[in-house]
């Protein structure tokens, strides 16, 4: 029986992380979890997000469907999710899933910010993917409508404070390969990500 695929996609905001992982679950035929959602929907719903009990309680409380809430994809419950995503206690709470979620007999597919680093150490394939800061900026601008200027110092908040965290900050794990997006169509970057990860097999089987 073929070894178990597990893939970690780490990387910034906007990065292009979500569409890689995406594609190779797609490639791959297994399941994905964009877990940035899980503290999207922890943050949109807590009473407020800078409280850790209403944090906490959220938490706890997550279910399923709260992830289909289009309300969560804002850049708001953006700024929400990075403010509960700091706390110990939710991040506890939201590991046991993101671990059973990557545990599953057919394999899977995270990305996020801590996935080679803490929910799936011992994953088969990792891979940090990042672009600059005005790429992933502009990205984000069109996406969402916004003004440019507004959107690249809401991300650069974002980041300083995804990594300077105390807990699970976002960080490349020693044995994550690069995947820098800045000047590549998304067919190319995906393209990559596969090259990369079918040789990431292949040295460690
Ligand atoms: O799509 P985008 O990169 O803008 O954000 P996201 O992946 O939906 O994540 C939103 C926020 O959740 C991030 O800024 C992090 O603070 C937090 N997050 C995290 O701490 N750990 C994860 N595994 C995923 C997201």
């Amino acid at each position: 029986m073929p070894h178990k695929l597990v893939i970690a996609v780490d990387g910034p905001a906007a990065s292009g992380k979500g569409t890689v992982a995406r594609a190779l679950a797609a490639h791959y035929g297994l399941a994905y979890l964009d877990t940035g959602l899980l503290y999207r929907a922890v943050g949109a719903r807590a009473a407020d997000a800078a409280d850790p009990l209403c944090a906490l309680a959220a938490a706890n409380a997550l279910e399923t469907e709260w992830l289909d809430d289009p309300a969560i994809r804002s850049e708001d419950a953006a700024r929400a999710a990075s403010i509960v995503s700091a706390m110990r206690e939710v991040r506890a709470v939201l590991l046991d899933r993101q671990r059973a979620f990557a545990d599953q007999p057919g394999g899977a597919v995270l990305d996020g910010r801590d996935i080679g680093t803490v929910v799936a150490p011992g994953a088969s394939a990792k891979l940090f993917v990042t672009a600059s800061m005005e790429a992933r900026a502009h990205r984000r601008a069109n996406e969402l409508g916004r003004d440019y200027i507004e959107v690249l110092a809401d991300l650069g908040e974002r980041d300083r404070r995804d990594a300077e965290r105390a807990v699970a900050p976002l960080v490349r794990a020693l044995d994550a390969d690069l995947l820098d997006t800045t000047d590549l169509p998304i067919a190319v970057a995906v393209r990559r990500a596969i090259a990369l990860v079918e040789a990431r097999i292949r040295r460690t089987r």
